[in-house]
């Protein structure tokens, strides 16, 4: 009897140890890859044929050096933060940008394109990277970094490295609402199905690479970006409810796959980070979060002004981004990317700590 105890004793507390020994093995992030759109390009678009950029002033006007990076905020994004809450580093580097190697890489490395979406299409019509070739990008990073550091070294990195996914609004303000091609071919519904379809391919095709860590991110109240108030006149520069539903429809279409996936594929740790709710509180009450203004965004008159609209010698641009949820009249701005970035480490990411 007395043995028994003890012997429970000794497996309770084992089994205690093993939890702490698995948490802490977990806790190995120390990389963070980025697949998606402007929400988190670090400045790819800077290296490729496309009027979609933002590496010049006032763009990155407080990041550190006041450097326009090609990041589309007047700082950091909320991959940055993440990244620097991992304790990995303060900013995600563009696989692009020469100034950087694969060195700088192994501890976390940006695909994203700002413009692009999940669907081909999407990428078309501004000329920048479709998803696709991000996921070709990667591979190619893969090479580079086991002749780097080694076939082992390089997988252990791989395989526990966090890989964000932060792409969609595009497919819907810029291409589907905003020309016919895909209206005349899918309902609203349909194309959601296949953007979601899309979006299986990725995640399994980088789960076969090695990905196992991933957070797949959904849409914002994207009918409350600046740009689109401007375009509901009519109704005093409301928010578009309409494309505030869709973001809600296809984020439960996003949230449906990532417990389907978790299922299917053996060894995946999915997440699904939803920065709806967040995002539309602070949209709601802004001044609880310290900010004076949302409804107009702090780059030009605030109504419709982004990338090259949106430039140095431009008289109405604010003085102080921190009093603006939105940067430009489609991005955040560094202040509301920090309150995202830490409401999703603090709530979905957490588990990878
Ligand atoms: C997108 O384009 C790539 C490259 O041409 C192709 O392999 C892929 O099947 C296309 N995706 C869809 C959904 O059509």
């Amino acid at each position: 009897m007395a043995n028994n105890l003890s012997n429970s004793l000794i497996l309770i507390v084992s089994y205690f140890f093993l939890q702490i020994f698995l948490l802490n093995v977990d806790a190995k992030v120390t990389s963070i890859i980025v697949f998606g759109d402007s929400s988190v390009d670090a400045g790819n678009n800077n290296y490729i044929p496309t009027v979609l950029k933002s590496n010049f002033k006032p763009y990155g006007r407080d990041f550190e050096g006041g450097k326009p990076t090609g990041r589309f905020s007047n700082g950091r994004i909320p991959t940055d933060f993440i990244s620097e809450a991992f304790g990995v580093k303060e900013t995600v580097p563009a696989y692009l940008d020469p100034a950087y190697n694969i060195r700088d890489f192994a501890t976390g490395v940006c695909f994203a394109s700002a413009g692009t979406g999940y669907d081909n299409f999407t990428s078309q019509i501004l000329n920048v990277t479709p998803l696709w070739k991000e996921l070709e990008q990667y591979e190619e990073y893969q090479m580079r970094l086991k002749g780097y550091l080694g076939t082992n070294k390089a997988e252990e990195i791989l395989t526990e490295a966090l890989y964000i996914i932060s792409i969609g609004t595009n497919d819907f303000l810029e291409n589907y609402y905003a020309l016919p091609n895909r209206q005349l071919r899918y309902t609203i519904e349909e194309y959601q199905n296949f953007l979601t379809g899309i979006a299986r391919n990725f995640i399994t095709r980088i789960y076969e690479l090695g990905a196992r860590k991933i957070s797949l991110t959904g849409l914002p109240p994207m009918g409350c970006l600046p740009l689109e108030r401007t375009t509901n006149l009519i109704s005093g520069r409301k928010c578009i409810q309409k494309y505030n539903k869709v973001a809600k429809d296809f984020n439960k279409k996003l949230r449906a796959l990532v417990s389907t996936l978790n299922n299917e594929l053996s060894g995946i740790h999915l997440v699904f980070s939803n920065p709806y709710d967040m995002f539309y509180e602070i949209i709601q009450n802004p001044e609880s979060f310290g900010f004076e203004n949302v409804a107009f965004a702090c780059c030009g008159t605030g109504t419709f002004e982004m990338s090259y609209l949106c430039d140095e010698y431009n008289p109405f641009t604010c003085r102080d981004a921190n009093k603006y949820v939105f940067w430009d009249s489609f991005h955040p701005s560094e202040k509301t990317n920090a309150i995202l970035a830490a409401h999703a480490v603090t709530t979905t990411l957490s588990v990878f700590i």
